[in-house]
């Protein structure tokens, strides 16, 4: 059985690929500070929960490791900004030790997801070798880490960076944070949905089961050559919409689903800020494309809001929840005492 150690391993995509390595026989070490909750992974024989900071992992964890998945980090532009700190070292610190430690205690395989955003907003198409222009923390950290990590690679132990498109779809661990997913809920809660005007923007997505299984794939792909220490975008071609497109599509399948009347408000003053990627690349050398469009994200979701087993909580908002996180935790540092605030210990401290 092969052994797969992924980091972030509760967050809105690992709580998606866990279970899909389960489901093809893997034995997973699922490691992550589970800010999002110990519930987003099923117990499962084969899988190992770790709680545990990633700026702080011992070698000792990835003994007998095969492959090493690094998704832990603070993962969108705005919390990027709020936590610059911890940012840089957790998305870029953290992922070159982590990788260094893999290949140190021989590890075969280390992949990292870094994104698209590194591209920054291109008049072009851009691929694997245009020039970046990442423009927030979050995207040059991105870059530095993947800058650091791949050098590292050699015959024995293959790097491979991916970045990704913005992934949409449900996950247990939700994000109505990535644009889809946020449209998808703003449509079918209030009937409206906002787009920046004129809406001609493109933007890649991708399925967050399509990330996964491309992810699987990485670390199955015989052909190591032809992966080793190389960068790939994630994504789809055709998963390149134009933001009034993406409007559209939400609008029709809320409409579909629900009977409800769904009104585009355009707003601002038209966006340029553009980009689109190509992903012929890891389409010619794995031979893989993703299998769902933005229908299939939104309707999935529209589904799960309907049966009342999703909805927009302050955690499925990952920069709201960190700043919730943060501010709870000054103020129960500052009270609590004997171990609590009102259910305290009081074993061997009352006297008579
Ligand atoms: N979701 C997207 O659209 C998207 C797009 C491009 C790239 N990515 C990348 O994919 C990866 C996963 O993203 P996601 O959407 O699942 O994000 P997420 O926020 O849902 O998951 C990140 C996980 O990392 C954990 N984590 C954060 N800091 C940690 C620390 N110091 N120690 C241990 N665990 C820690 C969190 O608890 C969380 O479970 C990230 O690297 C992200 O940058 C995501």
């Amino acid at each position: 059985m092969d052994k797969v150690l992924v980091t972030g391993a509760g967050g809105y995509i690992g709580s998606v690929l866990v279970p899909k390595f389960l489901e093809r026989g893997y034995r997973v070490k699922a490691v992550d500070r589970f800010f999002f909750g110990l519930d987003k992974l099923k117990p499962h024989e084969n899988l190992e929960i770790i709680k545990e900071d990633v700026r702080l992992l011992k070698p000792e964890l990835f003994r007998g490791v095969d492959y090493v998945v690094d998704l832990a980090a603070i993962s969108n532009d705005p919390s990027g900004d709020r936590f610059r700190e911890a940012t840089w070292q957790i998305n870029h610190e953290a992922r070159v030790r982590t990788a260094k430690i893999s290949k140190q205690m021989g590890v075969k395989r280390y992949i990292l997801t870094s994104s698209c955003s590194v591209y920054g907003f291109q008049e072009d198409v851009v691929d694997e070798n245009s020039l970046t222009n990442p423009l927030t923390t979050y995207a040059k950290a991105n870059e530095r880490a993947e800058q650091d990590v791949i050098p590292l690679s050699t015959k024995d132990f293959c790097v491979i960076v991916l970045r990704l498109a913005t992934v949409f779809g449900y996950s247990p661990r939700m994000r109505f944070d990535l644009a889809i997913n946020g449209m998808t809920y703003g449509a079918w809660k209030t009937g409206k949905l906002p787009l920046m005007r004129d809406g001609s923007q493109y933007r890649p997505f991708v399925h967050v089961e399509d990330v996964s299984e491309a992810i699987i794939r990485f670390c199955e792909f015989p052909l190591l050559e032809k992966i080793n220490g190389q960068i790939f975008n994630v994504g789809g071609d055709e998963l390149n919409y134009r933001i009034g497109e993406l409007g559209e599509i939400v609008a029709k399948v809320v409409r579909e689903k629900t009977g409800r009347e769904v009104e585009i408000e355009w707003y601002g003053d038209p966006d340029k800020r553009s980009y689109r990627v190509s992903f012929k690349k890891i389409r010619e050398v794995l031979g893989w494309q993703p299998l769902r469009k933005a229908e299939f994200g939104v309707a999935e979701i529209i589904e799960k809001l309907e049966a009342g087993i999703l909805d927009k909580t302050l955690e499925t908002i990952t920069l709201e929840w960190y700043t919730q996180l943060e501010r709870w935790h000054k103020i129960i540092k500052e009270l609590e005492l004997y171990g609590g605030i009102l259910n305290i210990n009081l074993a061997g401290r009352l006297y008579t």
